[in-house]
């Protein structure tokens, strides 16, 4: 554990006292967002200590060019990163003309931060002795509002404590940020126009290459002691890329003097570009309708509907209760499902490291959370986001060489094309073809919703089977189709042969393929006769995905009774983690590659992922002995390792393993096991987290078309429930030390299996 200083408490993240060096793990862990823009939780005033600025809209990104030692064929020219967005929550203070910058006040004291999860507002409070000597105390309310996702809101409070004081408030507006992952320190933005209107301003500015076109903007009103107050504004700094607004009062000792700033911005993405700042005033004069109080009420009712459908409630361990709330509660504010062009990046709006782009954690991770827990419009929502970028996927097979309408999804995309830049990856990491199909397929079990496959989804698997049959190399010593050159989920080994995972898969969805096909082509005729016509696919094709697929080799011993997770796996040195010195670890940080890629360590869940997916092709003896031979090897040094582990410690019967590995998932950021929580918060593995209580725990499957439990509870849980949302009937399970409780919330009835029998919950 690499920190340890967020107070245990069910409903809030919360800091106390003040340490310079948490500054930066916190404005991660408290970051905001909406679904539509979100910024880590930076201060307002002025701070010039190590901080790591970040606002960023969803969507709008930049085209950054690809920068390697060595090229090589087949890469992408650019890196599509999510931008530092031009920064709105800014407020420079001073009091008697000095600046308040924590970094430099004489002293600092009842320092206290909250974000509160259940109404979706992070507060923020100190008492703080300037350099002048002067001491006030300073509170601060922010939100980012759920109902008007172009808003944000702040409350901005300073009482001077030890005599009057004057006190001035510059809110500001800035499009002059870097991005500090850029590749060449290229401009991201160019800013057009630094304008006013009373007591708004804005900044309107625009990405190089992409042309997005952003409108930041502010608007500022006063307080007295809770009395409005007109204040005439003082000055207006402005420079090329800059304006700030200054007022400022005379305070007398213990008044308070607060400014309520709404800012956010209106981009080209929902509005005209040359009527942006219409736009933006449009929004305000909504806004400030509603005012402050009433948009920090509706942002309360909003995350309570929210929390209606997705807590998942434990007693009896606050800290595994926060642990959970805080997964739940970023995954919500990260992913909406309002707007079909937006996806999930690994980091959400936490950070700048992964680029803010679209990865397999969508598919083979996070699906199962928003099916759950939102109507099904948004998983069909996120398929959608790759059924529209298909023809991308060709074009990024044929650049590799493939043909005939083949599709590879890339590892990592904003609008479609890959951008990720490895070769061991890039070119390698192919078994992200296969989550592409997984989640349809998981999307159709769960929902039952069988009008995706042939709308769209059957196009998506066409392409990835044909992808397989032409990856796959016909071995004559074998005597079998290979994989060759492949790098599994487990990166720490690159450019194996027979992936067993990725070979796994592929025969997988070449099976899969076909069956879907011949159902369709056998059921719908209309669709089939649109569908082959635009694929031109033929019976012969479809054929030879079988026969690939029958011939698949499988690397295996026979003396551990395991599949190997590549040819060659036992030749290593087999020493496991436990006997591998802690200060080694991370092994990503402290040992060269090819001393990774020669030892046996692996990085996430690989072939045990497989096991994961296709459990129901296996017995639970051999999950045991799977799991037995590859656990130990296992460093879960990828945040999307732990959750897959729970789910199959619990499955096993392994409850303190299990809860260990539930712990770590969802306490990985909170607790920073893996010592990055600075560059932003692990997003993607928040989804894992919520499967390892509902399918870990819960034992939550779908066994045809019926929804199954087999509930468990770790010993240091009194009780827990949660809530899924299958087929529009909403099912409430609660589970304590002697029983579990299911009650239907909607619909009429509901047939469930509880271990292996047929039960039916009446409404
Ligand atoms: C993991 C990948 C994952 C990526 C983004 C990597 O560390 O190994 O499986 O897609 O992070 O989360």
């Amino acid at each position: 554990m690499h920190i340890d200083y967020i107070t245990p408490n069910s409903w809030s993240i919360i800091e106390e006292g003040w340490n310079p060096d948490n500054v930066k793990s916190s404005e991660s862990l408290m970051a905001l967002g909406n679904g539509a823009m979100g910024q880590r939780a930076n201060f307002e005033e002025n701070y010039s200590g190590a901080t790591f600025q970040g606002s960023y809209i969803g969507g709008v990104y930049y085209p950054d060019k690809t920068r390697v030692g060595w090229w090589k064929n087949g890469y992408p020219e650019y890196f599509a990163k999510v931008l530092n967005a031009p920064s709105w929550i800014g407020i420079k203070v001073t009091v008697n003309g000095e600046s308040l910058d924590l970094h430099t006040c004489k002293e600092v004291k009842d320092f206290r931060r909250e974000l509160d999860m259940k109404s979706g507002v992070l507060y923020r409070s100190f008492k703080a002795t300037l350099q002048n000597d002067v001491e006030i105390t300073v509170k601060s309310t922010r939100f980012l509002s759920m109902k008007m996702d172009e808003i944000g809101a702040i409350n901005y409070e300073v009482t001077p404590i030890n005599g009057d004081a004057t006190i001035s408030y510059e809110p500001y507006l800035d499009s002059g940020i870097t991005n500090e992952d850029s590749n060449w320190d290229d401009k991201f933005w160019n800013t057009l126009e630094v304008s006013e209107d009373g007591d708004m301003a804005f900044i309107t500015a625009h990405t190089m290459k992409t042309e997005f076109h952003v409108c930041t903007m502010m608007h500022n009103r006063f307080n007295i002691d809770g009395r409005e107050v007109t204040l005439s504004r003082k000055r207006t700094n402005t420079t090329e890329t800059y304006i700030g607004h200054v007022y400022e009062t005379e305070i007398s000792q213990g008044e308070t003097f607060s400014i309520h700033k709404l800012g956010g911005y209106v981009s080209s993405l929902n509005h005209e570009q040359d009527n942006l700042v219409n736009a933006a005033t449009t929004v305000f004069n909504e806004a400030t309708t509603v005012g402050f109080d009433t948009l920090q009420q509706l942002q309360k009712e909003s995350w309570a509907q929210t929390w209606e459908m997705s807590d998942i409630t434990i007693d009896g361990d606050v800290k595994a209760q926060q642990g959970i709330r805080f997964n739940i509660f970023h995954l919500n504010q990260t992913y909406t499902g309002q707007d079909s062009r937006l996806n999930i990046g690994p980091k959400g709006f936490t950070g700048e490291k992964y680029g803010g782009s679209t990865y397999w954690d969508t598919e083979a991770y996070c699906i199962p959370f928003y099916m759950a827990t939102k109507d099904q419009q948004v998983a069909r929502q996120l398929l959608t986001y790759r059924y529209k970028q298909l023809d991308k996927a060709i074009e990024n097979a044929e650049k590799l060489g493939f043909s005939g309408g083949a599709a590879l999804y890339p590892m990592v995309t904003m609008n479609g094309e890959e951008c990720h830049n490895e070769w061991e990856i890039t070119f390698e990491e192919i078994h992200r073809n296969g989550s592409m199909v997984y989640a349809i397929y998981n999307y159709e079990r769960y929902t039952g919703d069988t009008t995706y496959i042939p709308e769209m989804g059957l196009e998506v698997i066409i392409a990835v089977a044909r992808f397989w049959r032409q990856r796959a190399t016909f071995s004559k010593a074998k005597n079998a189709y290979v994989i060759l050159g492949v790098t599994g989920p487990n990166e720490y080994e690159n450019n194996v042969n027979n992936n067993w995972f990725t070979n796994y898969i592929a025969k997988w969805c070449m099976e899969f393929a076909f069956a879907k096909a011949e159902l369709i082509r056998d059921t719908q005729k209309q669709d089939w006769s649109r569908i082959s016509g635009k694929t031109h696919l033929s019976y012969d094709e479809m054929l030879s995905w079988k026969s690939t697929a029958e011939q698949m080799y499988f690397p295996y011993s026979e003396e551990h009774d395991v599949f190997l997770q590549q040819d060659g796996f036992l030749d290593k040195e087999l020493i496991t983690v436990a006997d591998l010195p802690k200060s080694n670890r991370p092994i990503n940080q402290k040992w060269s590659w090819d001393r990774i890629l020669r030892s046996p360590y692996i990085k996430q869940a690989d072939t045990l992922q497989g096991f994961y997916f296709f459990e129901d092709h296996f017995t639970q003896e051999n999950l045991e002995k799977h799991f037995d031979f590859y656990e130990p090897f296992t460093l879960h040094e990828s945040s999307l390792s732990p959750c897959v582990h729970a789910i199959q410690a619990a499955k096993l019967g392994r409850m303190n393993q299990a809860y260990e590995f539930y712990l770590r998932t969802s306490r990985l950021d909170l607790d920073d096991y893996n010592k990055e929580v600075e560059e932003g918060l692990h997003i993607t593995s928040m989804a894992g987290t919520w499967q390892s209580v509902v399918e870990g725990f819960g034992g939550m499957r779908v066994k045809n078309d019926t929804l199954s439990f087999e509930t468990k509870i770790p010993d240091a849980w009194e009780a827990y429930s949660f809530k899924v949302n299958f087929r529009g009937q909403i099912l409430k399970v609660e589970v304590n030390k002697s029983e579990t409780t299911f009650t239907l919330m909607s619909g009429e009835a509901l047939d469930i299996i509880v271990n292996g029998n047929k039960e039916t919950i009446s409404a």
